[in-house]
C-alpha cells in the first residue's frame, strides 16, 4: 500500500469510505510520517552530496549507490544493524563517517525504507 494513493485521495478530495481511508492512511512509512520526514531532511543535508536520496535522482558521486536501491544490495535489517552503533560508515574512502543519535538513525532508516524499489 503506497502513500501516494493516500495523497491522491487527499489531493482530489476523493470521497471514499472511512474504513478505506483509514487503511490508506496506515500505509507503511508514509511520506507524511514525521519520522520519515526527519530522515529525509537528515539525508538531504548529510548524504545527498554523493547519494541520490530521492525516488528518481541520480547520485552526484558515481560510485555512491542511490538510497532507493540499497535494499537490493543489503537487506534493510543488515543496514539497521550496521547503523545501530550510530556510526554510518563505508569502506569507501570518499564517504565521511557520520555519527548519528539513535533517533536520527531511526529516522534515516525509516526514510530509506520508505523509498525502496522492490
Ligand atoms: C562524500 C561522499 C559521500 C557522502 C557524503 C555519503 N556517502 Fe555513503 N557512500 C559513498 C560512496 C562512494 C559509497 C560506495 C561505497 C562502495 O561501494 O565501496 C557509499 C556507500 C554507502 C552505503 C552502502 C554501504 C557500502 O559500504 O557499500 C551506505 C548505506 C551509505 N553510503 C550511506 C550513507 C549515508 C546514510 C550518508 C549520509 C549520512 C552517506 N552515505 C554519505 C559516498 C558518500
Amino acid at each position: 500500500m503506497s502513500c501516494r494513493m493516500a495523497d491522491i485521495v487527499k489531493m482530489t478530495g476523493l470521497r471514499i469510505a472511512p474504513a478505506i481511508a483509514a487503511l490508506l492512511a496506515a500505509g507503511v512509512a508514509c511520506a507524511h510520517d514525521p519520522v520519515v520526514e526527519e530522515g529525509r531532511a537528515l539525508v538531504e543535508l548529510n548524504c545527498s552530496r554523493c547519494h541520490a536520496v530521492g525516488v528518481r535522482d541520480a547520485s552526484p558521486h558515481d560510485q555512491a549507490p542511490p538510497f532507493r536501491t540499497l535494499s537490493q544490495r543489503y537487506p534493510l535489517d543488515a543496514l539497521e544493524e550496521a547503523f545501530a552503533s550510530g556510526h554510518i560508515t563505508s569502506a569507501h574512502p570518499d564517504m565521511p563517517d557520520f555519527v548519528a543519535r539513535p533517533d536520527q538513525v531511526e529516522a534515516i532508516l525509516a526514510y530509506i525504507g520508505s523509498i525502496q524499489e522492490d
